[in-house]
């Protein structure tokens, strides 16, 4: 295990990724963790991450007592990276002090000799890197080694080999940094000895093993499929453990998107053989929404509605086993799990928090139900290779990301105004259609409509209308915190319009949504 101690750098979570692409497992916790904490997890390397704060600020984070001598007497090998390195060196009663001049952005180093962490041969004597401190090491502690210097001087990486520790001043995870992967690379399997192994099979096994070992012979589980990636694949992989002890239920609120019901149906009857129950909610959704305009009230309603829905499909299951589901499999991924150290004023918490859009809407409260959570300690990318050794197919694999309140936030104002919600359907179709067709689908985020509560004047054939406007909108981003608008050609956009206007009675009117995030959100609502 490839252990990493987060002191809140923005790319802690970018060395993970980046050494479990090297098929080696990694984790990574708060670097505030306690000693028995680190070792109980009985790593072989431990990275201590970059992060915002000086080693000079009072309370500034730490690794616990006791963690160096405990590395050394283990054969550890400790690598720290900006932060990480001035804490090591710091630590170990070297001086880190306030830099005269800054380092940020793109750098070029220059390695001074041959040493075991950058071996003639293996990186370049001069390196471009990415450096973002203000810091910087200037007496380094005993038995340590400067191998490699900025050009303003500054301690760039240090070595000290017997005690098998290493620090890195610049990112090593970062593309920008040229040979960052190369040095990782050299550092785990050269320096380190890691052997390469980790891989998605390995994991569906080990996690198959838990789910048996944690759930009892004849104990049941529950699962709300919501037609996303992480709910299916998480389901999936539950139903290869446990078999029919597992039960689904997908719920059609009437929110869903065009023949979506259909087609998640048949994705998880034909295609990966899920016991799942479908309910019709329809009425009982559009009823209580009924009237609603307020964003926050829609998306409340709908949670509460699922509950119930929930509630009385584990109800009916005691009824027909006897006996009450004793689990529920949720789609938790890693980020969202991960402990970290919060750069101050981030927002960030130390707290495990799982984002509310995995509980579907929240659980009741009585329930007392354990909860399975499968990929926990999986990314996305990591789901979706999961996904397909689960032969769960590519195109749904590839879906975007659809917001659980459904077409609810995609409507604005009252969704069972007119046929708000069928026109939206359809102008939704021939959009996604329209991308899929351009074969632009995987180079966005999220693209879909919105159906503005508003009429414009048009004139189609000899006659004027007074019809709804309806809004495209497409994004690509990297994990939705952010976003930029989506560049279309004009054509491609002039194709759509037209297709819309002539095919979906009721709009007369294409806009596109040209936003980022910030200022805007991606959904509308
Ligand atoms: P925003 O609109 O906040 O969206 O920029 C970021 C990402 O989250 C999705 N989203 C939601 N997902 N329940 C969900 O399950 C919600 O209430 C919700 N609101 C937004 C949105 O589609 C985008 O991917």
């Amino acid at each position: 295990l490839v252990l990493i101690l987060d002191y809140g750098s923005q790319y802690t979570h970018l060395i993970t990724r980046r050494i479990r692409s090297l098929s080696v497992f990694s984790l990574c916790i708060s670097g505030t963790s306690s000693l028995a904490t680190i070792t109980d997890l009985n790593p072989s390397v431990v990275i201590l991450s970059g992060g915002p704060h000086s080693v000079h600020t009072p309370d500034s984070p730490s690794f616990p007592d006791g963690f160096l001598s405990w590395a050394r007497s283990h054969g550890v090998v400790v690598l720290g990276i900006c932060y990480g390195l001035q804490l090591l060196v710091q630590r170990l009663g070297g001086d880190v002090r306030v830099g005269h001049k800054q380092e940020y952005g793109r750098m070029e180093i220059c390695v001074d000799k041959p040493s075991a962490l950058f071996p003639s041969g293996k990186v370049g004597k001069r390196q471009v890197v990415w450096m973002s401190h203000g810091d910087e090491a200037v007496t380094l502690p005993d038995g340590f080694h400067v191998i490699a210097r900025s050009d303003q001087g500054a301690v760039a990486a240090i070595e000290n080999p017997s005690a098998k520790f290493y620090g890195l001043q610049y990112h090593p995870e970062v593309t920008h940094t040229a040979e960052g992967m190369e040095t990782l690379r050299h550092f785990l399997f050269d320096v380190c000895g890691v052997e390469a192994g980790w891989n998605m099979e390995d994991v569906m096994e080990e996690e198959i093993k838990v789910i048996n070992d944690t759930v009892g012979p004849d104990e049941h589980v529950i699962c709300a499929l919501s037609g996303g990636v992480d709910s299916t694949v998480a389901a999936t992989l539950v139903h290869k453990a446990i078999g029919g002890r597992l039960h689904c239920v997908f719920v059609d609120n009437g929110l869903l998107r065009y023949k979506e019901r259909e087609r998640v149906m048949e994705t998880f009857e034909k295609d990966l053989h899920l016991p799942v129950v479908c309910v019709d909610a329809v009425d009982q959704f559009l009823t209580k929404l009924k009237g609603v305009t307020d964003p926050e009230t829609k998306r409340k309603i709908i949670g509460k509605e699922f509950i119930c829905i929930f509630d009385a499909f584990a109800q009916e299951l005691e009824a027909k086993l006897g006996k009450k589901p004793a689990y529920l499999v949720q789609g938790t991924l890693y980020p969202d799990v991960i402990e970290s150290c919060p750069p101050p004023g981030t927002g960030r918490t130390h707290s495990h928090t799982i984002k509310s859009h995995h509980n579907v809407g929240g659980l009741p409260k009585d329930m007392k139900l354990k909860l399975i959570e499968p990929l926990k300690l999986l990314f996305k990318d990591e789901v979706r290779q999961l996904g397909k050794i689960l032969n769960v197919p590519e195109a749904f694999l590839k879906r975007h990301p659809f917001p659980g309140p459904g077409l609810a936030v995609r409507v604005l104002g009252d969704v069972t105004e007119g046929n708000a919600l069928d026109i939206l359907r359809q102008v939704d179709e021939i959009f996604i259609q329209s991308i899929k067709d351009a074969g632009l689908y995987d180079s966005i985020w999220q693209a879909f409509a919105v159906f503005l509560p508003v009429r414009s004047v048009g004139v189609q054939g000899d006659q004027r209308t007074h019809s709804h406007v309806v809004a495209l909108r497409a994004v690509t981003s990297q994990d939705g915190m952010t976003a930029d608008w989506y560049y279309f050609e004009h054509k491609f956009l002039d194709d759509v319009a037209r297709k819309i206007c002539n095919g979906v009675r009721g709009v007369n009117r294409v806009v596109q949504d040209i936003t980022s995030k910030p200022p805007s959100t991606i959904e509308w609502e």
